[in-house]
């Protein structure tokens, strides 16, 4: 049984079209799963499918062998945190602080270890400074951040990334891709991540293409930016380092098989360290 099972899934916000399309596939308890496509193709509509934020009407979602529905979803909502891309909505406590609590709270975390927890988790995500701030008053990208450690905080097994770094300059999303690639190296943790960062998905075990609601593709990252022309077809991007390797196939430049993958795996550790 895989941890989540997604079957035939249909959404539609009107009448006029589906936002969700009759998708099916699954994903493997301590995987790290990145999501992608265009703007509208159904990513968020999905993720909030599967958080129980929007309810199924058509087709199922099951969570470790448990319904997605109105029933289940206090206890799948104690195993699953989600960082919405658009932090603005999220916030309930009127600081920092408070708000990084609130989940503790729900949670039932003892009030001793409390402050530690919460002084852990803001000095990752690099808040240490703001915890007595109030969450309006943050910028875009630092109220990612603390929507991020109000999460990590929580220690949910299951954790959906809905482009939470979209808004973090260069430094910062270096800084939270490092989190997630480091919560993604345990095996008991799960990650879904919907990005537009093509080397991002290359970091991950099964990426998963949407395409005006439909599953466009669903493989491995290398399997999927193999298939270049396929991607090109409905507009996405292609990573750098298949765009080096079309360069070398297509000006006869011969490496060694072996070779060419081991300095494609190198451009891709070099990308993501500088
Ligand atoms: N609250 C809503 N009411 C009506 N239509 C909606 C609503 N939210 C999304 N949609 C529509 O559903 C479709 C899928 O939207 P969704 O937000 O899931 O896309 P997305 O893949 O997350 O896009 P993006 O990359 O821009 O975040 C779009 O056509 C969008 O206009
Ligand atoms: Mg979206």
């Amino acid at each position: 049984m895989s941890l989540i099972e997604i079957k035939n899934v249909d959404y539609s916000y009107n009448d006029t079209r589906k936002a969700v399309d009759g998708i099916t596939f699954d994903i493997e308890k301590g995987s790290y799963v990145t999501i992608i496509g265009h703007n509208g193709s159904g990513k968020s509509t999905l993720a909030k499918l599967i958080t129980g934020l929007l309810p199924v009407k058509n087709g199922s979602i099951l969570i470790d062998g448990l319904e997605v529905n109105e029933q289940n979803i206090s206890a799948i909502r104690k195993r699953l945190g989600i960082v919405f891309q658009n932090p603005d909505n999220q916030f309930i406590g009127s600081t920092v602080k408070d708000d990084i609590a609130f989940g503790l709270e729900n949670k039932q975390v003892e009030s001793a270890d409390m402050e530690g927890i919460i002084g852990e988790y803001a000095e990752k995500v690099g808040l240490t400074e703001y915890l007595d701030y109030e969450p309006q008053n943050l910028s875009g990208g630092q109220k990612q951040r603390v929507a991020i450690a109000g999460i990590l905080a929580m220690k949910p097994d299951i954790i959906i990334f809905d482009e939470a770094t979209s808004m973090l300059d260069p430094k910062g999303k270096k800084e939270i891709k490092k989190l997630m690639y480091d919560l993604a190296g345990d095996d008991t943790i799960t990650i879904i991540s919907i990005t537009h960062d093509i080397e991002e998905v290359l970091q991950s075990d099964d990426c998963i293409v949407l395409n005006k609601g439909k599953l466009f593709m669903h493989d491995k990252p290398q399997k999927v930016f193999a298939d270049a022309e396929k991607l090109r077809k409905i507009d996405l991007d292609v990573p750098f380092v298949e765009l080096v390797r079309e360069v070398f196939a297509k000006n006869k430049i011969k490496l060694k098989a072996h070779d060419l993958e081991g300095m494609v795996a190198e451009l891709c550790r070099y990308r993501s360290d500088h």
